[in-house]
């Protein structure tokens, strides 16, 4: 695998540690949380929705007092939230203003192969040079529309870059955002709404004396610094692109649809005082058949959960602390308890037509092994031995079919499949639905030497498609594998 730059600044970092910040960081909670805006479509007809996005260079204050040199969709760290209804297209032309090729990944999307963001399909820069010469792809200059069909049911998703070998920096400077599509079937549950329905989209970043990012050096050829090699780790934790924000709620039932953006850090998220506990609705893939209760909340790269939190039992003036128990309780965010209000919310016993699959006998069983290890020149991380090989297919899978996939790890992996929902069988030979695989799952978190099974299914679609590991570092260093569906 060879790296070259595409304009992409290096800076260096200390191997195997976290990515401490320069910069004079704020007191956490002097923030308040900003919401991602609402995308607003050109244009509407009977059957879709017509978008236009701008990748470009912004300079934004993320930290008080100092700015940051973003590259954002709409200029924005998070982009701009899509919010759609199922079954209804969204067409989105993204213009590229920046001087690096870029891709376009809808997470969670059941999307034709042509708009689903293969790594190769980049949209050149007009404006930049290019001195990284890939093999070709279905390259586009300046821009490319993509279309997502919308033929799935409410949930979650998220957009974010997916360009072959710099995904992790791209989405590390900004190009990540949320797609959240809806329908009657949600509508029509009593849960909280409009203000009481809120994105946390979580990602760690460090910070220059300047402002600006920092970001380990990319290898260049075989040398990998260790602290890119295991995946950036970085100090300050934003939440919809602000640091450890604060934000005011009433005393009453909140929806938080809870992303983790980071590049390769896990959180368990819990709070730190009072009874507050997160009341699972949905998954990557959406609701839930019933509501799931956790004390915290354990997310990897990519995951998505759907949470309610009552925030009743606390008092006008309380503050209530959300930190993350695997990085000794730092700061993520807090909440003020403003005022007691009415709440008209509540979580039904039964929330959706969402079923458990049976494990079905007599399927295609397939394994993919997520190793460290070399294939030849490169050296990293590898999948059933292998490099990314854009021009290897290492599955064709029916479509219609259901196959059990069987995913086998060395260190912790979260294992994304692009196309299609999954729902976890076992994990560590338990047969027992573990605390946070429920639902259908896009991203599922494997933990060292484990073995986790999955139920999948493809359909509509046919074409090439991707499972990688979603430590973003990891997968740049080649932890992917193509797969086609026919
Ligand atoms: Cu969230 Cu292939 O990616
Ligand atoms: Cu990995």
């Amino acid at each position: 695998l060879t790296l070259t730059s595409c304009g992409q600044e290096a800076k260096p970092a200390q191997a195997g540690e976290l990515l401490r910040s320069k910069a004079k960081l704020p007191a956490p909670f002097q923030v308040p949380l900003p919401i991602p805006p609402v995308k607003k479509p050109l244009r509407s007809d009977a059957k879709a929705d017509y978008f236009r996005v701008v990748q470009r260079k912004a300079s934004i204050e993320i930290l008080p007092g100092l700015k940051t040199e973003v590259m954002g969709y709409d200029g924005l760290l998070p982009g701009p939230t899509f919010d759609v209804r199922s079954g209804r297209t969204t067409v989105v032309e993204q213009v590229n203003q920046l001087d690096v090729s870029t891709v376009v990944h809808l997470h969670g999307g059941h999307t034709p192969a042509p708009s689903d963001g293969w790594p190769l399909d980049m949209i050149m820069p007009t404006n930049g040079e290019h001195s990284g010469q890939h093999m070709a792809g279905d390259m586009s200059m300046g821009s490319r529309t993509y279309t997502y069909p919308n033929t799935q049911r409410a949930a979650t998703l998220w957009y974010h870059d997916h360009t072959m070998d710099y995904t992790a920096p791209q989405v590390y400077r900004g190009l990540f955002g949320l797609h959240i599509i809806r329908d009657d079937e949600e509508d029509n549950l009593p849960l909280p709404k409009g203000d009481r329905e809120i994105p946390l989209v979580i990602a760690d970043r460090a910070f220059d004396a300047d402002g600006s990012f920092l970001y380990p050096a990319l290898p260049d050829g075989p040398g990998v610094q260790p602290a890119y090699m295991e995946g950036v780790v970085a100090d300050v934790t934003l939440v919809n692109g602000a640091p450890w924000p604060v934000h005011e709620v009433d005393a009453v039932r909140y929806r938080f649809r809870v992303l983790n953006a980071s590049n390769a850090r896990r959180y368990e998220l819990g709070f730190d005082k009072g009874p507050a506990k997160f009341v699972q609705i949905g998954s990557d893939g959406g609701l839930l058949d019933k509501p799931v209760e956790h004390k915290t909340l354990v997310i990897a790269p990519a995951e998505r959960f759907d949470v309610i939190v009552d925030f009743s039992q606390y008092q006008p003036g309380d503050e209530v602390t959300v930190v993350n128990r695997l990085d000794s309780n730092a700061n993520v965010l807090r909440f003020k308890i403003a005022r007691k209000a009415v709440d008209d919310s509540s979580i039904p016993a039964k929330l959706s037509l969402y079923a458990v699959m049976p494990r079905p006998s007599g399927v295609v069983r397939r394994e993919w092994r997520f190793r460290r290890g070399s294939d030849g020149d490169h050296r990293g991380w590898t999948i059933n031995g292998k490099a990314f090989d854009p021009a290897v297919m290492q599955a064709q899978v029916k479509l219609d079919q259901y196959e059990i996939w069987t995913f086998v790890t060395d260190v912790h992996h979260p294992v994304h499949v692009h196309l299609a929902p999954f729902q976890v069988l076992s994990r560590g030979g338990k047969a027992k639905v573990a605390e946070f695989d429920h639902g259908w799952k896009d991203t599922v978190d494997i933990r060292p030497a484990e073995v986790v099974e999955v139920l999948v299914r493809f359909t509509a679609h046919k074409g090439k498609y991707l499972i990688h590991c979603h430590n973003l570092e990891h997968e740049d260093m080649a932890m992917m594998a193509a797969f086609e569906t026919i």
